[in-house]
């Protein structure tokens, strides 16, 4: 599903949250009633939420500001800042272009179709309804020093949402974003064909904003999204540079001083620290107390066989 030029402009139009007769859209389209509705449809196919109702014609559930690139560019401007209304993936288009793309260039979307989420499952990125972005980086000192990454972009993530006062929000070994105990935000690092010492790494994030009904049922966990942490609407485009810019702040850092800068941050903000947690690692269950994670970034476990390190594996709560 494209957001063909004539979607665009209808989209451009229902972005203030109004009612629009059929009859008006297709006079300032050009198109007739029976072809807007198709197009209004089409918008809804694409996770838009779009009222209609007989005798009002139709509008969005709440008013949307679309990404403006020119903004994005200017107050990005470490490197190229590329916006798309819908694209299969915004870490897919990054990672298929490493050979040409700087280190820093942005990837952002209002709608994803074949998302990804970590251990291969769909991440849902509805229209409007997410920041789904992306980054790309070279990095010399090859695959070695990835590790911990994403535990670092975790808490760029974080940062960031604390500059523009969202208070709370926690993280989750090795790489989920919470509020209260429910998932606010996912975090994608992939990587491309390191040859030697050279690693292309991108680095996927997806914010939940605010969630249609209708989509959000297609989530199979706790999850909370943006709007519900403050009183103010959410502006995406702010939101966007602040996210992007902490994202490259924490590259430049990590590529320089690996993850210890980002460590005592990180168990500052988990979110199951002392806590009574079970890691699950295929088969195979470990319980113990969550102690927070050590200077690689393995989480560290507290088990009756005393401190145990782990590097991979899923945690979840253990009810007291
Ligand atoms: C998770 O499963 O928690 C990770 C979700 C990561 C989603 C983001 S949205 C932007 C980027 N593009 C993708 O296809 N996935 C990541």
């Amino acid at each position: 599903m494209s957001l063909t030029p004539i979607r665009q402009a209808l989209l451009a139009i229902l972005a203030d949250g109004e009612f629009h007769s059929g009859e008006q859209l297709g006079e300032q389209l050009g198109i007739s009633r029976a072809a807007v509705s198709k197009h209004v449809a089409a918008l809804k196919a694409l996770g838009l939420d779009v009222y209609s109702l007989t005798g009002r014609g139709h509008r969005l559930a709440l008013p949307l500001a679309l990404y403006d690139q020119a903004l994005l560019q200017s107050a990005l401007p470490m490197a190229p800042v590329h916006v798309f209304p819908v694209i299969d993936s915004t870490n897919q288009f990054l990672l298929e272009r490493v050979g040409q793309l700087q280190s820093g260039s942005l990837c952002l979307a209002e709608c994803q179709t074949a998302g990804r989420g970590r251990r291969g499952k769909p991440w849902v990125s509805p229209f409007g309804c997410q920041l789904i972005i992306s980054l790309y980086w070279r990095l010399e000192q090859g695959m070695a020093a990835v590790m911990g990454l994403s535990l670092a972009v975790g808490v760029a993530v974080v940062d960031a949402l604390e500059s523009l006062g969202y208070h709370g929000v926690q993280l989750k070994w090795p790489n989920d974003i919470y509020y209260e105990g429910r998932k606010l935000a996912g975090i994608l690092v992939e990587m491309s064909g390191s040859a030697g010492s050279l690693c292309h790494l991108v680095v996927g994030v997806g914010i939940n904003l605010a969630m249609p009904d209708r989509e959000a049922e297609k989530i199979d966990q706790a999850w909370v999204e943006l709007r519900e942490l403050s009183r103010d609407p959410v502006d995406r485009n702010q939101l966007a540079v602040s996210v992007g810019r902490s994202l490259q702040e924490t590259m430049l850092r990590f590529e320089r001083d690996g993850l210890a800068p980002f460590v005592e941050r990180w168990n500052q903000l988990d979110s199951f620290s002392g806590r009574p947690v079970k890691l699950l690692m295929g088969e195979r269950e470990v319980f113990g107390i969550a102690r927070g994670i050590d200077d690689r970034g393995a989480l560290r476990l507290e088990t009756e066989q005393g401190m145990a390190l782990f590097v991979g594996g899923e945690v979840s709560l253990r009810p007291q």
